[in-house]
């Protein structure tokens, strides 16, 4: 197990990007870039644990992502249920509890029976809290949230006047999690891509060329580090 970390950031977000680009440079199929994502995810979910992360939220399907072809798609829907199968004795025996964070409705229900077990069967746990935001978008998220204020006022549980930051962060998917202390994000591109636009208010960013298949835990803790070097003032002075 490798040792804890000093100053290690409570909650990192990682936007998974670069599965096609680093198949299309290898002259193979999308599916192999998203299967070797899936194994980059795995090991950095297995190092931020050892490591004493608390929390870890992956952008893993976004609402947007809908778009791609359907082969494409059922590719990553499979990837996921082999990674939820196979990693599941392991995230239960390493403490890890998992959140699927977003919208799954429109998924396939063997998929979201898959899903479902690795929750229930990870609720009890108390260390890593490892988020997989599936179907997520975070505009989508926040609308959810402004729906459930205008639900609670009109069932006359929330005074209009009541209505302020917290209560509407509460309401997030994320309502119980500190905000992000750092995002990742591998493969070149530096934009958020509708990920976590209300809890990163005063987020660090770390973007990174690497290709996510490719990125792997010293890439992590190479984070990790940049993070701590940087000074937060949240708006303020100190
Ligand atoms: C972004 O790369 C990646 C995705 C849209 C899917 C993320 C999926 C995994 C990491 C593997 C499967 C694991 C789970 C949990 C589903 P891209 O395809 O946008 O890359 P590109 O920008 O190079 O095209």
């Amino acid at each position: 197990m490798a040792a804890r970390q000093e100053n290690a950031p409570v909650h990192a977000a990682i936007i998974m990007d670069g599965n096609g680009r680093w198949a299309e440079n290898k002259g193979i199929s999308k599916y192999f870039g998203h299967d070797a994502g899936m194994r980059a995810m795995t090991a950095i979910v297995r190092h931020a644990s050892d490591i004493g992360i608390q929390y870890l939220t992956v952008y893993a399907f976004s609402t947007e992502n809908w778009k791609r072809g359907a082969e494409e798609i059922s590719g990553i829907f499979k990837l996921l249920m082999i990674y939820v199968d196979k990693e599941l004795d392991e995230l239960w025996r390493n403490n890890v509890k998992v959140n699927v964070v977003g919208d799954t409705s429109e998924m396939p229900k063997d998929v979201r029976k898959y899903l479902e077990r690795t929750v229930s069967r990870t609720a009890e746990n108390t260390g890593l809290v490892f988020n997989i935001c599936l179907g997520y978008g975070s505009r989508a998220e926040i609308v959810r949230a402004a729906r459930r204020l205008a639900e609670d006022a009109l069932a006359g549980n929330l005074a209009v006047g009541a209505i302020d930051e917290k209560a509407l962060a509460s309401r997030l998917y994320t309502g119980d999690m500190p905000d992000p202390d750092f995002i990742i994000r591998p493969g070149g591109e530096k934009r958020l891509s509708n990920f976590l636009l209300w809890q990163a208010a005063y987020s660090e960013f770390i973007f990174s060329d690497v290709l996510w298949p490719d990125f792997t835990p010293e890439e992590f803790d190479n984070a990790i580090m940049a993070f701590s070097a940087r000074k937060r003032r949240f708006g303020g002075r100190s």
